[in-house]
């Protein structure tokens, strides 16, 4: 159960989602490690791309240490959508996705993300300029559409394809849903009757039992996990694991997610640099402790705390906590 996308050979049908503020390299580095296949950055504004891939650049992007990577575009313009894709590529791009899902209204003002599922002739012109830009593979993804009243994402599916697109995935919900109800598999099969690419089921997939019944009921060849990877680095390789062996791995013991978590933090702290860093570690955290004894008291401190040393006792003291309580009620 392989996937290809072009020269690029995932041995596991499995991607790390696209997940702004939350697929960063850091993250990516994590998940990368505890073997997940595949991994898609998170999205790129195309213009903010654009101006800093130029000369007057302060901070260059960089992805010739993670090949191969999915780098997500977002953006609706179709000239400024192929030079952000050249400049991935430059940058070490290994594949390049197009946004036509997100529903933030930021973004659907610039006529990028989901708008683009109520524009059809515009979302065809991007894939079609992007895949002329750049000789690596191209891939959308999409949601169901818009809403319950207008499911456009087979015909809409086929349209990219027809342009170059060689993978396409679908989270299983309509833009008008954001991420309420659930995502709807079953739905995802006439993408996969629509085209002959593969077709990728994205939405509530938590676990390889969720994964393998996402496949079934969609025909889709590999799935896409987002937020249930939050908190969990480990998640995506053990699903695909998980799709190797016909079990998944259990989680990383206590001990080990506490040395994760710290090693997280560390990968934070360097990319971003103290402050940035402290803070952007706080929601990792939190995602780290969900469901664990006392993990509401310990996330109030943490949040507290300007103290990098201190977050550490805070949280050392906290897993220590933990860990003998597991040990007591076994
Ligand atoms: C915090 C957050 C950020 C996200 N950022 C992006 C993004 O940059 N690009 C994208 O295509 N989807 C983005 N998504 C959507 C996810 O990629 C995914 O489609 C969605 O969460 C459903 O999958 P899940 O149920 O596995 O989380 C984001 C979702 C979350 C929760």
């Amino acid at each position: 159960m392989s996937l290809n996308l072009g020269p690029i050979h995932a041995d596991q049908p499995v991607i790390l989602a696209p997940m702004s503020g939350v697929t960063d390299a850091p993250f990516r580095h994590l998940a990368r490690r505890f073997g997940a296949p595949l991994l898609a950055s998170e999205m790129f504004a195309s213009k903010m791309l654009q101006f800093n891939g130029g000369k007057n650049q302060k901070r260059s992007i960089n992805f010739a240490d993670e090949h191969p990577l999915i780098v997500q575009l977002v953006g609706g313009d179709p000239e400024v959508m192929a030079d952000a894709a050249k400049i991935s590529v430059d940058a070490g791009a290994a594949v390049i996705d197009i946004n036509m899902g997100c529903p933030a209204k930021k973004i659907a003002k610039a006529g990028g993300g989901a708008i683009l599922m109520q524009d059809e002739e515009k979302a065809v012109e991007i894939v079609d300029h992007v895949v002329r830009a750049v000789d690596i593979p191209v891939t959308v993804k999409m949601r169901l559409g818009w809403d319950e009243n207008n499911l456009n994402a087979a015909r809409l599916a086929r349209k990219c394809v027809d342009m170059g697109a060689c993978l396409i995935t679908v989270h299983g919900r309509t833009r008008s849903q954001l991420y309420s109800g659930n995502a709807n598999w079953n739905a995802i099969r006439e993408v996969v009757d629509a085209v002959d690419v593969p077709v990728i089921a994205n939405g509530d997939i938590v676990d390889l039992a969720t994964a393998q019944h996402a496949m079934k009921v969609s025909g889709a060849q590999g799935v896409m996990i987002g937020r249930a990877a939050c908190g969990q680095p480990w998640l995506v390789g053990h699903i695909a694991d998980g799709l190797r062996c016909g079990q998944q791995p259990p989680p990383p013991s206590l001990m080990e997610q506490y040395a994760i978590l710290e090693e997280h933090i560390e990968l934070l702290m360097s990319e971003y640099g103290n402050h940035l860093g402290l803070v952007t570690s706080r929601k990792h955290i939190a995602w780290a402790l969900r469901g664990m004894k006392g993990a509401a008291t310990c996330r109030e401190q943490v949040f507290a705390t300007e103290n990098l040393l201190e977050m550490k006792q805070l949280l050392n003291t906290f897993y220590q906590d933990n860990i003998h309580f597991s040990q007591s009620a076994a």
